[in-house]
């Protein structure tokens, strides 16, 4: 089987899953330094990706379900989840509580520059390339939470290396159930429908390889940033 024969969800899916074998923070064990900086990093993001850019991608998707499921999921995160009754954001910030970390340190979040540099690619893919690019790049994080083996997206990880109690690691308990609807074959099914000439499907292959490059950097940047908060102290 060629490549132009592979289903795309299938190459989408495998190509994703070989990437983030690899990548740093995801299934090291905790630190509190590294736990610190993957929610301040996060913090940031979560903002992005409901900010800034899902609305790139879906000003451009003629797929009108698609559009109302992410409008709705953007309203999840950043404003009120009706099956928990908050915001993702709410059930973060209390996450970093529950991890030592201050509202004002959390308020006061900046991107480390190897983030900085995840920001700025996945802000480019969603802008400049097809939009199912945008749509990738926006939720193969919540894809591999729940099939990469050993991810640290996991609440049995949170309570095991930081000594959290389940209701601490709420946050990540709840996720492992909502992502699933957010990402993944099911919910990435559509992609076979608008991936139509092999033009788009290049698209892509060639927009897919960037994006999980650029989520290596996110993850080498909390790396880093957790390395020095635990050699100076957790902030
Ligand atoms: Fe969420």
């Amino acid at each position: 089987m060629t490549t132009a024969d592979r289903d795309i969800i299938d190459y989408v899916i495998h190509t994703t899953l070989d990437a983030a074998q690899t990548w740093p923070w995801c299934r090291e064990p905790l630190t509190k330094g590294s736990a610190q900086a993957f929610v301040l990093q996060h913090i940031l993001r979560n903002r992005f990706y409901s900010a800034v850019m899902r609305p790139a991608w879906m000003s451009r998707c003629p797929d009108l379900a698609i559009v109302r499921k992410t409008i709705a999921q953007m309203r999840q995160e950043l404003v009120y989840d009706d099956a928990i009754q908050a915001a993702h954001t709410k059930i973060l910030w209390q996450l970093g509580r529950n991890i030592g970390l201050t509202d004002e340190q959390m308020g006061a979040a900046r991107p480390e520059p190897l983030v900085a540099l995840f920001f700025s690619s996945l802000e480019d893919l969603a802008r400049n390339r097809h939009w199912l690019v945008g749509w990738l790049g926006s939720s193969i994080d919540e894809f591999l939470g729940g099939n990469l083996a050993g991810h640290n997206f996991h609440a049995d990880n949170w309570m095991r290396d930081l000594g959290l109690s389940e209701e601490q690691a709420f946050f990540w308990r709840y996720h492992e159930k909502a992502d699933l609807d957010h990402a993944g074959e099911a919910v990435w099914e559509p992609i076979r429908k608008h991936a139509t000439s092999e033009a788009v499907r290049n698209e892509i292959e060639q927009g897919l390889v960037v994006a999980l490059e650029a989520h290596r950097c996110f993850y080498e940047g909390i790396a880093r940033l957790g390395e020095r908060l635990d050699r100076n102290g957790q902030k």
